[in-house]
């Protein structure tokens, strides 16, 4: 007799019939999906000196990988300015940094390197150490939530620093499959608490309430997570423990896993997948790692077509 399959003790009422993991949508929304990942991965589009920025083919493909794999990848020549062709870049795709919690620039963007032993290495992101999975803005207010960034390598690290993705879709599939009765725990818009937090740069924030998985107003799935359980209070044991579950099948599913260096001149717009960054050496008495960092809370409109 063939085994019934296993099915969630309680809906996830809080996430959209396609995202819900039995209708006949999810199952076409899933298919898809999977479908998506077995295609080539992204290429670098390339940005070449005389052009301001992308070719108009070029933008619409960055916008579908975007779209269907959740990252897409350019390479400035290096004969260009970097940091002023990012920037035309960015305004050629109808991306803003409107992040408003960070360190950042003029141009809205942040440099983001090993700051040794001053007072901004306590982040981790401006330190060499390993960065563990989180998604960007994780303790945002909810208009302030984060849809994609934008990272440039103008220098590599001599060793380490490489980039690790994994698609919040993929992952939520696979918690379907394992373990189906967390979503509706990690669904619930109160399941995580981010305690209150001020720092001295004059960013503050009160006590935020939020789901770690949730649905866009599009309609596409949002996730907030960071691997820093200290820093969360659960609404209860039971979603500490789904999130527990969650964490080891994180580290578990490496097939979805993106492994990326990026070198000097190559850049990654992605949306605000699961990241993580491994710890890294700079080589002694030269420039260390150095990679541009924006965030927006807009994608690119090229890769704006989804359900
Ligand atoms: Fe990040």
């Amino acid at each position: 007799m063939s085994q019934a399959p296993q099915v969630a003790n309680t809906l996830p009422v809080h996430l959209p019939l396609h995202l819900n993991g039995q209708s006949p949508a999810w199952q076409k929304w899933r298919d898809s999906r999977l479908y998506q990942q077995s295609q080539p991965d992204p290429g670098y589009y390339p940005i070449e000196p005389g052009n301001a920025g992308l070719a108009e083919t070029d933008i619409c493909g960055l916008g579908a990988d975007l779209r269907q794999k959740g990252y897409a990848l350019f390479q400035i020549d290096d004969r260009i300015d970097q940091r002023q062709s990012l920037s035309g870049l960015l305004a050629q795709l109808g991306l803003r940094a409107n992040d408003e919690g960070v360190i950042r620039a003029d141009d809205g963007l942040s440099l983001l390197r090993d700051h040794g032993h001053g007072p901004r290495a306590r982040f981790v992101p401006y330190s060499n150490r390993l960065l563990n999975w989180h998604t960007d803005g994780y303790y945002n207010a909810a208009d302030q939530t984060l849809r994609c960034f934008v990272l440039h390598c103008l220098q590599p690290a001599a060793s380490g620093g490489e980039l690790m993705l994994l698609d919040p879709e993929l992952l939520l599939i696979e918690l379907y499959r394992e373990a189906a009765e967390s979503v509706s725990l990690l669904s619930h818009p109160e399941c995580i608490c981010l305690p209150a937090n001020t720092d001295q740069h004059g960013h503050s924030r009160p006590d935020r309430y939020a789901a770690v998985f949730s649905a866009h107003a599009d309609g596409t799935l949002a996730m907030r997570y960071t691997t820093r359980s200290r820093n969360i209070r659960f609404r209860n044991r039971e979603t500490e423990q789904a999130m527990q579950q969650l964490r080891d099948i994180i580290d578990r599913c490496e097939k979805w896993h993106v492994k990326l260096r990026l070198e000097a001149g190559q850049g990654i717009l992605c949306r605000n997948l699961l990241h993580c960054r491994s710890s890294f050496t700079d080589p002694p008495d030269q420039p260390g790692r150095q990679i541009l960092r924006g965030r927006f809370t807009q994608l690119p409109i090229s890769a704006m077509d989804q359900p």
